[in-house]
């Protein structure tokens, strides 16, 4: 095991030397997300780690400081390549450049750090990933992320498609809250998991006025204590139409969500229940 003294302000300098893709590049620059990856790994990660979507390497770099050994896994050849090349110098990292999905692991994990994370995990492979690696996790084992909160409120949004809420990358909103926020759904990583989501999400409304879509915004439980994003590159809201409905203050409007995770945004449907 290395010496347990990395410190956030050292991430600097490593990221500096890193090779990156375009797409790891804004990931890497993401610093809200990075540091509270980094404390959840010096919070948690000790013995054998396996760093599932290791991108560049950077959470596989992290854990090396803290645990006896870690499997990298990317499916992605050029990241892989470019990971493989960030992590020569940590002789207890493996770069494995396969699909996890298909992986057999020699040993099993105390750890699994998988950051394939995006909002409501509707498109990208954390869910069908993490269920097939279940297996390669000790009883005692603990993953990260451990989990995910799915909220919604109801909005009147510009757009007449599904789009990621790039207000937060500083441009103008282009939409207007107009519920209360509703917990319609949590994930547990630590357990076989049901890709299939359904739910009938009851919005209070707030402000008069045209209900054209709902938002909904994603937690990211990394650990017990730490809490993570949205931020600009991990898990920005996401806006979903739906037919224009009038609304007032107080009414109800209950709306069926329901999508496929990992399955892809066009796997999402929505419904009107009800106005009461
Ligand atoms: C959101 S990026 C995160 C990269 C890195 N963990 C980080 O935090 O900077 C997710 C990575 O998972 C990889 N990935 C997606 N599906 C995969 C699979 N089935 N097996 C292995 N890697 C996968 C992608 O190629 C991508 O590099």
């Amino acid at each position: 095991m290395y010496a347990k003294k990395l410190l956030f302000e050292d991430l600097s300098s490593i990221k500096f030397k890193m090779r990156t893709t375009p797409y790891h590049f804004n990931l890497l620059s993401d610093e809200e997300r990075l540091s509270a990856f980094f404390e959840a790994i010096k919070e948690k990660c000790n013995g054998t780690v396996y760093d599932i979507g290791s991108g560049c390497g950077i959470l596989s770099i992290f854990a090396s400081f803290y645990s006896d050994f870690v499997y990298a896994v990317e499916i992605n050849p050029d990241s892989a390549k470019t990971a493989k090349y960030n992590t020569k110098l940590f002789k207890n990292i493996s770069l494995i450049n396969a699909d996890a999905r298909e992986m057999v692991f020699k040993d099993k994990a105390d750890f699994i750090i998988c950051e394939m994370l995006d909002t409501a995990l509707i498109d990208e492979e954390q869910v069908p990933v993490i269920n097939s690696i279940l297996k390669n996790l000790k009883d005692s084992g603990e993953i990260i992320p451990k989990g995910i909160i799915n909220g919604a409120e109801a909005v009147n949004m510009d757009s007449n498609h599904i789009c990621y809420d790039d207000s937060f990358a500083g441009s103008n909103l282009n939409h207007e809250i107009i519920s209360n926020f509703v917990i319609y759904n949590e994930v547990n990583f630590n357990m076989k998991i049901d890709e299939d989501v359904e739910a009938i999400i009851e919005f209070k409304i707030s402000k008069k006025g045209i209900m054209t879509g709902i938002k909904i915004t994603t937690l990211s439980l990394l650990t017990e204590n730490i809490i993570c994003g949205p931020t600009e590159m991990f898990n920005p809201p996401l806006l979903i139409p739906i037919p224009k409905i009038n609304v007032d203050i107080r009414d109800r409007v209950k709306i069926k969500l329901s999508y496929k995770m990992g399955g892809g945004l066009d796997s999402i449907r929505t419904k009107i229940e009800g106005i009461s």
